[in-house]
């Protein structure tokens, strides 16, 4: 049954069709979109690639990625057999001017069976170098001027720094009103990302004590145990500041520290995070040392397994200077968080995959009470886990049953998947149904993009000039490079102890 009447007939063609994003996420979203209904019952999704396929090979393949990578392993008959039918594909070389005819074809034979003009989306699904010429030469195509009814969708990197990402903007700008433009970045689609914002707006609880005040610092970490995996080519060029801080980390900070909007409107929230990145205080290259830490893994064991260093990685240079973990102190220059540093960290190799925030509150007096029954006092905190573990922990004492007056600190927890029943959706599914939708509330203005770039730039201008010297300087399983530690003691704190304990389970269960 179709659920979502809100969206017109659509048109999603996909760049990079026989690419692995649309293979493991793209493809598998759309599909979960269809089964949970929400799709328009006239739409067409059309791979676009230089591969020759035929439409038969090309859904089998697609088949493949959905029985691999659906978050749903099981689906009711006959589901991807009608889904299948929607799904076309385009040979296309991206530079071919000519070649672009093939999909003004496709989009004229659709509108006339559909009876009526549907929204037509390109989702760029391809290496970021081919973006432009992708974009310059969608403009022959009249329905691209229409932007009620057209958009693109542009996935990250956006840009390589403040340089090219101004670049980029300027030339998509030159083709697109700015509204037709989807800046992607998967973090906001997360549900656990999304729901920060109803934690904070809609509870009388904790925005009152959601400043300076109360709150000591906060920290960001968002750890993998994967290496680079097949990517060392793009890697390379990258590192874990661009790949994780510029985009996913610094808009989760944005949640965390945005001022309450006046509305859920797509701009009004997306002015409120823009005044966040020109609050953070501007790290000079001369302070780099003082406020961020670079590190690269060896080779060694993780889990029982060899793992290779990423010097050894496929595509990756034998004496790379590319940073596969970046740990970044911010403070933010406002009324509400002077003074209040937001560590974050971010790594490849580490010991777990966790994506986790950490709000930590002033230690509360504890004069009144015996010493021995402080022993084990900590104060107030508030932890996030977007991932693996989706639940939100307040932490606070309490006292230990017994005669004895003795204080522990225990964790009221909220546990998404104890909570509610239905599976969330994955980024991906969110992320395309606004796309078709035209609601660009989760999606990267260009002026955000910018910003964010602007408060990375000194770091990166200054770890470029001057080439690392111990690297590879952590070992995998490991939390990172020693230095990391030191970045954040100077102030009196700690790294938050990772992984956080399962929390659908009950102590010694
Ligand atoms: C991507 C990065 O944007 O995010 C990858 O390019 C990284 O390097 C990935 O692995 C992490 O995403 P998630 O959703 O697994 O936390």
């Amino acid at each position: 049954m179709e659920k979502n009447k809100k969206i017109a007939p659509t048109l999603l063609f996909i760049f990079g069709g026989s690419g692995d994003l649309n293979f493991r996420k793209l493809t598998p979203a759309l599909f979960n979109l269809y089964i949970d209904g929400w799709l328009p019952e006239k739409i067409t999704i059309t791979g676009i690639a230089r591969t020759d396929y035929d439409s038969k090979d090309y859904r089998e393949r697609l088949h493949e990625g959905i029985q691999q990578f659906s978050r749903r392993k099981e689906w009711p008959e006959g589901k991807w057999e009608t889904f299948a039918e929607k799904l076309n594909y385009i040979q296309l070389d991206v530079k071919q001017k000519e070649d672009y005819e093939k999909i003004g074809k496709h989009i004229e034979e659709k509108s006339k069976e559909f009876g009526s003009h549907p929204n037509v989306i390109f989702y760029m699904a391809v290496a970021p170098q081919l973006v432009p010429a992708i974009a310059q030469n969608l403009r022959q195509l009249q329905v691209c001027a229409d932007s009620k009814c057209s958009r693109i969708v542009v996935e990250k990197p956006f840009g390589h720094d403040l340089k090219s990402a101004r670049e980029l903007n300027k030339l998509l700008g030159g083709l697109y009103k700015e509204e037709q433009i989807y800046r992607i970045d998967h973090y906001l689609g997360k549900e656990t990302v999304q729901n920060i914002l109803a934690f904070r707006f809609a509870n009388a609880l904790f925005e009152p004590v959601w400043n300076r005040n109360y709150i000591d610092h906060i920290q960001i970490t968002a750890s993998e145990t994967v290496g680079v995996e097949d990517r060392g080519g793009y890697y390379e060029g990258s590192g874990a500041l661009r790949d994780m801080v510029q985009n996913h980390i610094l808009q989760l900070l944005c949640m965390i520290a945005m001022e309450p909007p006046l509305s859920f409107d797509a701009n009004e929230i997306r002015n409120k995070k823009v005044d966040v990145l020109n609050a953070i205080r501007k790290i000079t290259r001369e302070n780099v040392h003082e406020n961020a830490v670079r590190g690269q893994y060896s080779s060694g064991w993780m889990k029982g397994e060899q793992v290779k260093g990423y010097r050894e990685e496929p595509d990756v240079s034998k004496n790379s200077a590319t940073e596969t973990f970046a740990a970044v102190k911010f403070f933010i220059d406002n009324w509400r968080w002077q003074g209040v540093p937001f560590y974050v960290r971010t790594g490849k190799r580490l010991n777990a995959k966790a994506s986790v925030i950490s709000v930590a509150f002033r230690p509360a007096p504890n004069y009144s009470f015996p010493k021995e029954a402080t022993e084990t006092w900590r104060p107030n905190r508030i932890t996030f886990s977007i991932q693996p573990d989706m639940d939100i922990r307040l932490r606070f004492q309490a006292k230990r049953p017994g005669t004895e007056l003795s204080l522990n600190p225990v964790n009221m927890v909220f546990n998404y998947k104890q909570a509610y029943e239905e599976g969330e959706p994955e980024a991906y599914e969110t992320l395309l149904l606004n796309a078709m939708e035209g609601d660009p509330t989760l999606f990267m203005r260009s002026d955000q993009v910018e910003a964010s770039w602007e408060v990375i730039m000194p770091i990166l201008e200054a770890w470029e000039s001057r080439p690392p010297v111990d690297f590879p300087n952590y070992s995998p399983g490991s939390w990172g490079p020693e230095d990391m530690e030191a970045l954040i003691a100077r102030e009196g704190h700690n790294w938050v102890t990772l992984p956080l304990p399962p929390s659908d389970k009950k102590p010694g269960e």
